[in-house]
């Protein structure tokens, strides 16, 4: 039973007011995946290998994840239906060019039907061409670490984008190249699984390479999209703020996970800020989570959205201006509450990037879909819409609509 209201003029703090504030006109509002985390049977690749490995420090396989591979007509209507204007999808090189330099004509059609069909929907197909899934015959001749991968990648985007370009409305090229590189050869827990900053470091610049190869091979080809790379970022901070020592050890994370590759997003046409959480230093280095602030469940990172307008101003800066675009931000959580929280937050720390000038052109939640996330396996749902493993049925959330809403009304209230 709800308590009445109390009695003569209620308090100031009941009476908060609610502003509604505008989005850029043309601000661009989506949801993403990624082929491998929710097509199924992409068994072609170093990822499959790398969960079937008798070692395999991934939960689960991947198997057929959301079965996306078929279903995409109806997933693409459905984030049509709630409100989203963009859908940011990759497209998996392994089934494109299955073995070196051979071209599947079905599956280079099946992504040329995925971009019409969004923009059937009028949604803005954004596609990656590279996320985190590597061939099995480029990985098995020494993958990223080999300088000709970057040719390699390089000849992949020409065919792909000779066939799709004409309804792209904007790639990334590679879909963050610090991950790829730190994690899977100096972390070791991404395929190759090696542990080597020094090769990590020369893996990142041959993703570099890459992501400048392939630019050139994406605006050499139909079609007039803006082109660029996504970043994995972090809000790193130095605890305490003025502590040298700290400070010395955020610059040296930074400086390995994030400043190459803001430096190589220079003059491009935008640049992709993927952000979840904050990532503290004191003088002896990472520290863990601060006491008291939630841990999002099963991430082991702090719920802490505010770290997306962090890293909108540092990303702003450091490449010199150029147009900023998230393209990944949202939270694994069992209570959709929390989501729609997290989102509020996030997106007041992108009006205030707005508000002093910052050129932010849209916002992409992670992710559409409950689904496969890397090592973790199928345990953290970041999705709008949870997928019944069983049956492969899609379950909206609350949250889904929610933001669809603000999508619709470029507008935010709250
Ligand atoms: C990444 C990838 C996504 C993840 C997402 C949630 O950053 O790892 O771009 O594939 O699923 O970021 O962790």
């Amino acid at each position: 039973m709800r308590a009445s209201a109390p009695a003569g003029p209620r308090p100031a703090t009941l009476l908060r007011p609610v502003t509604t504030r505008r989005f850029p006109e043309g601000f661009r509002w989506g949801t993403a995946t990624a082929a491998h985390q929710v097509e199924g049977a992409n068994t072609n690749n170093d990822w499959w290998d790398w969960e079937h490995a008798t070692d395999s420090p991934c939960a689960e396989s991947s198997g057929d994840a959301c079965d996306h591979w078929n279903r995409f007509e109806s997933d693409i209507a459905l984030l049509a239906e709630f409100g989203f204007d963009s859908y940011r999808l990759s497209i998996e090189w392994s089934r494109i060019e299955p073995a070196d330099g051979e071209f599947s004509a079905v599956a280079l059609d099946h992504y040329r039907r995925m971009c019409a069909t969004c923009l059937e929907h009028h949604v803005e197909p954004v596609v990656t061409f590279h996320h985190f899934t590597t061939p099995r015959w480029l990985a098995g001749r020494g993958g990223w670490a080999e300088p000709g991968a970057a040719e390699a990648f390089a000849r992949f985007c020409e065919r792909a984008t000779a066939s799709l370009g004409d309804l792209i409305g904007r790639a990334c090229t590679i879909n963050e190249p610090n991950v790829v590189a730190f994690v899977g050869y100096a972390l070791g827990l991404f395929p190759p699984g090696h542990t080597s900053v020094d090769e990590s470091r020369r893996v990142g610049e041959i993703l570099v390479d890459a992501h400048r190869r392939a630019t050139h091979a994406l605006k050499a080809g139909p079609g007039d999209f803006p082109v660029g790379l996504t970043l994995s970022m972090d809000d790193y901070q130095a605890v305490p703020p003025d502590d040298a020592a700290a400070i010395v050890a955020r610059d040296e994370a930074r400086e390995l996970m994030e400043d190459p590759y803001l430096e190589a997003a220079r003059g491009d046409d935008y640049f992709g800020v993927q952000c979840y959480s904050r990532l503290r230093y004191g003088p002896d280095g990472l520290l863990g989570p601060e006491e008291g602030v939630e841990v999002v469940e099963h991430m082991g990172y702090e719920f802490w959205p505010e770290a997306l307008e962090a890293t909108i101003r540092r990303a702003w800066d450091a490449t010199g201006h150029v147009p900023q675009v998230v393209t990944e931000n949202g939270v694994a959580h069992e209570d959709d509450e929390r989501r729609i929280a997290y989102v509020e937050r996030a997106l007041d720390g992108v009006l205030a990037c707005i508000d002093d000038g910052i050129d932010v052109r849209g916002y992409t939640y992670w992710s559409l879909l409950d689904n496969f996330e890397w090592a973790f396996g199928f345990a953290p749902r970041f999705g709008l819409v949870a997928v019944d493993r069983t049956t492969m049925e899609r379950q909206p959330k609350p949250s889904a609509r929610w933001l669809g809403g603000i999508a619709r009304a470029n507008a935010f209230s709250r």
